[in-house]
This record gives structure tokens, C-alpha cells and sequence, in this order.
């Protein structure tokens, strides 16, 4: 469905062109001075000067064409040479008719079938997930979402950390906990147990300690990386070992990962890149891309126009190993192979700048993505606490994000009982779907590069741009749709939408409008935060109109029942705006 900015641009181009102007003057905006008009017109103030006139003379030319077209009920031009436009209540009305008929309420599907593939999450296995991955997992879902829903092929990959030096402290605290297990006695040639030597609750206590005392003790840490290296080079016992770490925390991050409604189609990490680094060293040298600094093997990456001087590529350490800039650049080799995606989008936070830079570079220069394939670095700040620092538990750490979703689901619950209208049952499965919308869209409604505060209270609030003044919105339509129901035995699915009535059934119809553009707008610039924008207004939108409206004791049922579409119709963006956003709303709340 064409956008509403298009469809009054299509009005205007040919009025301006009859005058004898070029049409690409008719350019339309919203109006920024919503008290004068809907929307204006700035394009006679640059024709004044191609065609050497005033812009008064040119904006009323071009009015004159305009007057009595049914789309305007006003088009107006105002010194020195704006043209201001309202449109019509009976024209607004059909597009909200023609809306609600299309199958995506008027977003339009790409036909290209391109593939994408969006890498994010990025836990690191055995290590607890932390709020550090929260954003990440959070930003990265919706962009898939909003991907598929606009018809690209899109291809979620949490891309683990699961090859680094975490895995030799912890083979070699297990070692120190139980050194008779199998995989430390070299001269076991039997079948390794299936059964893992650990459970999650152990894996998740081996980590830290493991970590702690590799700062303190030398000789631990020593082992610990040859622990590493062994395993990377595929000592048996330890690849053994490995697979059982591997199994245990994947179980784990997946149920993690699924409560936060976030699913990913490739479960795959850089361990699986490793396969292709040694044929990519080598192209590497062949090309003559990769020479010898100090030991190491790098590849320059600095461009003419770089603001700063960029350091090369580190593509191998001086002592052989690889390093995570290979990984990725394996993992890009792999991918082509498997998709020839025409565009990556990377989500981490913005520490991480200078690493996908030299990546990119280095993937460009070698000609192991196409030269016009898009490599997008999306990247976020920091979570905050209140003081403005880096988000730190109570006791200092880093929270674990379980912990810190109970927190959020216990302070909505507590705000649920506050009104106490819902059983106790209910009311903790309701903070449940309230207190991810909380979370989410507390992330979310931020401009992702933003540093933003973790404000549990203000993220709970049901009033203010929060998740659940949202759902609370949607919760209140169904409400008034479940009682037109009850007294009218049906949904008003025949009727159509009439002209709006009042300013307040107006401004919801044309907050309606932007949509589809909203939509493909979010994702094309990958900034989710612009949905949360649109639907924070259309809430608004909604509130007012419900709060001057008499919907339910209407006695016009015409009027009645296109109210009841209306708003239906606004149900409906909400839903599917949240659900691009990774939440849901409840029943009742
Ligand atoms: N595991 C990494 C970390 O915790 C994030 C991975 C991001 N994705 C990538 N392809 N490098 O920092």
C-alpha cells in the first residue's frame, strides 16, 4: 500500500508540473506546526529560485490546480511560499479502510528474497549470560523480527563464544577437582562417558573460580592455556571434555534465550569457524594482504579518508594462536558458503568498533564478501545503574540475567497486587509477559548507541512511554471489544471505517497513517527505538480519543461499529509492533 506521504505527493506532483514546474518540487512533509495544518509543502520556496519567482506566486499557482480535489480539505498557501495541506475526514477514512483490508495492514513485502544474516546474542558458553549480552539478544531479535516481517530471508545466528580460554581453566579445574576422571589419565584408550562430569550448577561455579585463581596463581593460568591450545588443536580427551561443556550450557543458554523470547535459527559459535582458518591464512599470504609485524601475521586496513590511524588486522599472535578477528572472518567464509547473504548485521556493544572495522576491511579487500554487500556493525551502549555508572548488582558484580528478570517480574507483580483484581496465579503469569514488555521496551525505546539508565521503577510504570502503558493500552481495547461484543453478539467485521467526527478521532486516524512507513523505516536505518516512538504516540492517540469518546453508548451503531473497527485497527498495529519488538500483551492487566 502506497505510503499517505507518497499518495499526496502523487496529488501535487502533476498540479506543479501543470504550472510548469518540475514535479520533483511537490515534496510533502508532516507539518511541524501541527496547530496550521496536517502537512506542507516547502517545494515553491526552492522553485523560486530554479524559476527565478516569488514562492507565493508559485505556491498559489499550484493551489489554484489543487482546489476541489476531494484528498484536501484545505490546501492553502501561507507567506512567504509554504503550501499547507489537511486532508480530508472522508479521504483519511478510506485509507483506514484500505489498511485494515490488506493482509500486513499496509506494510508492503520485499520481493527480492535477499538474505541477511543478523548475528547476536554472542554468549560466551559457560559463562554466565549476563546483562552485558542482554542488549544484544534484546536489539538483535527485533531486527530479525522486522527483517521477516518485511520479507527478507533472515538468518539469526547467537554466534557463541565457545573456542576462547575459558574452556582451558576450566579443563583444568575439573582436572584439579577430579583428577580421576578419564580425560586426564593419558593412558585411557576406552570410550568416553556420555554422561557429563558436571552439572550446570558445578559448570557455573568452575567458571569463576577457575577465572579467579588464574589472576592470582601463574602456574594455573599457564595450564590453562595450554589447556587451550591443546584443545584447539584437537587433543581428543579435551575435545571430549569440551562437547560435554558445550551440551551442558547450550541446554541452559536455550532456556535463557526462551525466556526472553529470543530464538535463533543457527545455534553455531566460532568453534565452527576454525575449519576454514587455516585456508584463510594462507589466501591471506597469497594475495599478498598479510605479512609478518613483530611475529604476528597482519593486515593493514587503514583507508585514505580515515579520520584516525586505524592498527592492522591481527590475523595470527606471535605465538600461533588465532584470534578473534579470524574467527569471524572464518565464520564470514562459512556463511558465504552457506547463504551469500547481501547484507550482515552485527550487534554488540560499541567497544567493539575498531574489531568489526578491521573485519569488514579485511573481508572487502580479500574479496570474501561481494563488493556491494552491506556490513552492518549495529552498536550499543552501555546499561546504566542510577548512578549513571555501568549496571552493577547490589553486592558490585555483574547481575546474572535471570536474577535481574525476577527483579523486574516481582516489581510488577507487586504493582499488579497493588489493584489486586486478578488471582495470585494469575497475576504472576501476567508479570511474567508485563515485566519482559518492561525490560524490552525499556531497551528498546532507546536510540541503541545511547548510553541509558536501568531504572526498574520507571520501567514498570504503567503511565509514561513504558512497555506497559503500551500493553495496558492494547488490554483497554480489548476490553471495550469484548463488551461490544457481549452486547451486540458480533465484532463489526462488516463495517467500514466513516469520517472522523472529531479532532481526537482525526489525530488517531492520522497517527495511523505513518505505518508503513514507520516500519520500513525502523529497519532500514536498524533503530527499533522508532517503532516504540510511533506506538507510544499511537497509545496516546488512542487514550485521547478514548477518553472524548462515548464508544460504548454511541447510538449511532453506523458510528458505533466504525469506532469498533477503529479501534480495532489500532489493536492491531500495536500487536504487531510489539510483537517486532519481542513481547506480548496479556489478556488482562
Ligand atoms: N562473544 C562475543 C562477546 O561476548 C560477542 C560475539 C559477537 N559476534 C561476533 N561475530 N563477533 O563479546
Amino acid at each position: 500500500m502506497k505510503k499517505i506521504l507518497e499518495c499526496i505527493v502523487a496529488e501535487l506532483a502533476p498540479a506543479f508540473e501543470n504550472c510548469g514546474y518540475d514535479r520533483s518540487y511537490a515534496r510533502v512533509t508532516l507539518s511541524n506546526r501541527p496547530d496550521l495544518c496536517e502537512y506542507q509543502c516547502n517545494g515553491a520556496m526552492a522553485a523560486a529560485k530554479a524559476y527565478k519567482k516569488k514562492p507565493i506566486d508559485i505556491a498559489n499557482e499550484v493551489v489554484e490546480k489543487l482546489q476541489g480535489n476531494e484528498m484536501f480539505s484545505e490546501i492553502t498557501a501561507v507567506m512567504p511560499g509554504f503550501i499547507n495541506i489537511r486532508l480530508n475526514g472522508e479521504y483519511l477514512a478510506s485509507y483506514m479502510n484500505g489498511m485494515q483490508a490488506e493482509d500486513k495492514l499496509g506494510v508492503e513485502e520485499v520481493k527480492t528474497g535477499e538474505t541477511i544474516i543478523v548475528d547476536y546474542g554472542g554468549a560466551n558458553v559457560a559463562k554466565p549470560l549476563h546483562v552485558g549480552h542482554l542488549r544484544s539478544a534484546i536489539i538483535g531479535e527485533s531486527i530479525k523480527r522486522m527483517g521477516r516481517f518485511l520479507g527478507y530471508h533472515m538468518i539469526g545466528d547467537v554466534h557463541l563464544g565457545d573456542w576462547g580460554l575459558q574452556m582451558g581453566l576450566i579443563i583444568e579445574e575439573l582436572r584439579d577437582r577430579k583428577p580421576e576422571l578419564p580425560y586426564f589419565d593419558e593412558s585411557f584408550e576406552g570410550e568416553y562417558p556420555e554422561e557429563a562430569p558436571f552439572t550446570i550448577s558445578e559448570l557455573e561455579d568452575i567458571y569463576p573460580t577457575a577465572s579467579g585463581k588464574s589472576k592470582v596463581d601463574e602456574a594455573f593460568k599457564a595450564r590453562a592455556q595450554e589447556a587451550t591450545f591443546k584443545l584447539q588443536n584437537g587433543y581428543k580427551p579435551f575435545r571430549a571434555i569440551w562437547k560435554h561443556i558445550m551440551n551442558v550450557s547450550l541446554a541452559d543458554l536455550k532456556k535463557n534465550y526462551g525466556n526472553l523470547g529470543v530464538t535463533f535459527d543457527l545455534w553455531k559459535g566460532e568453534s565452527d569457524a576454525q575449519p576454514y582458518i587455516p585456508g584463510l591464512i594462507q589466501d591471506l599470504q597469497d594475495k599478498g594482504l598479510a605479512y609478518e609485524s613483530q611475529g604476528a601475521l597482519v593486515v593493514d586496513i587503514a583507508q585514505e579518508g580515515d579520520s584516525k590511524e586505524l592498527p592492522p588486522c591481527i590475523i595470527r599472535k606471535s605465538d600461533g594462536a588465532a584470534l578473534y578477528a579470524t574467527s569471524d572472518l572464518g565464520t564470514i567464509i562459512e556463511r558465504e558458503k552457506d547463504f551469500a547473504p547481501s547484507k550482515y548485521i552485527y550487534i554488540t556493544d560499541k567497544r567493539q568498533e575498531l574489531h568489526f572495522i578491521q573485519v569488514f576491511r579485511v573481508a572487502k579487500k580479500a574479496g570474501y564478501v561481494k563488493p556491494d554487500t552491506q556490513m552492518v556493525h549495529l552498536m550499543f551502549g552501555t546499561m546504566n545503574g542510577k548512578d549513571g555508572k555501568p549496571f552493577k548488582t547490589r553486592e558490585g558484580g555483574v547481575m546474572r540475567l535471570e536474577n535481574l528478570v525476577a527483579e523486574i517480574n516481582d516489581a510488577v507483580y507487586a504493582r499488579i497486587m497493588e489493584n489486586r483484581t486478578i488471582s495470585e496465579e494469575e497475576a504472576k503469569e501476567t508479570a511474567k509477559v508485563i515485566g519482559l514488555a518492561a525490560l524490552k521496551y525499556g531497551d528498546l525505546s532507546n536510540q541503541a548507541s545511547k548510553d541509558y539508565i536501568f531504572d526498574i521503577d520507571r520501567f514498570v510504570s504503567f503511565e509514561g512511554n513504558t512497555g506497559p502503558y503500551i500493553l495496558y493500552t492494547i488490554v483497554r481495547i480489548k476490553s471495550i471489544l469484548n463488551k461490544y461484543q457481549e452486547m451486540n453478539g458480533h465484532r463489526a467485521e462488516e463495517a467500514k471505517i466513516l469520517a472522523p467526527v472529531s479532532d481526537a478521532e482525526k489525530a488517531l486516524m492520522l497517527q495511523l497513517t505513518k505505518y508503513n512507513e514507520v516500519i520500513e523505516n525502523s529497519f532500514a536505518e536498524t533503530a527499533p527505538h522508532k517503532i516504540c516512538q510511533f506506538i507510544y504516540e499511537l497509545s496516546d492517540a488512542f487514550n485521547k480519543f478514548y477518553n472524548s469518546t462515548m464508544i460504548l453508548k454511541e447510538e449511532d451503531k453506523d458510528r458505533q461499529a466504525s469506532y469498533i473497527r477503529l479501534i480495532t485497527l489500532v489493536k492491531q498495529v500495536l500487536e504487531t509492533c510489539i510483537d517486532l519488538l519481542g513481547f506480548e500483551a496479556p489478556e488482562r492487566m
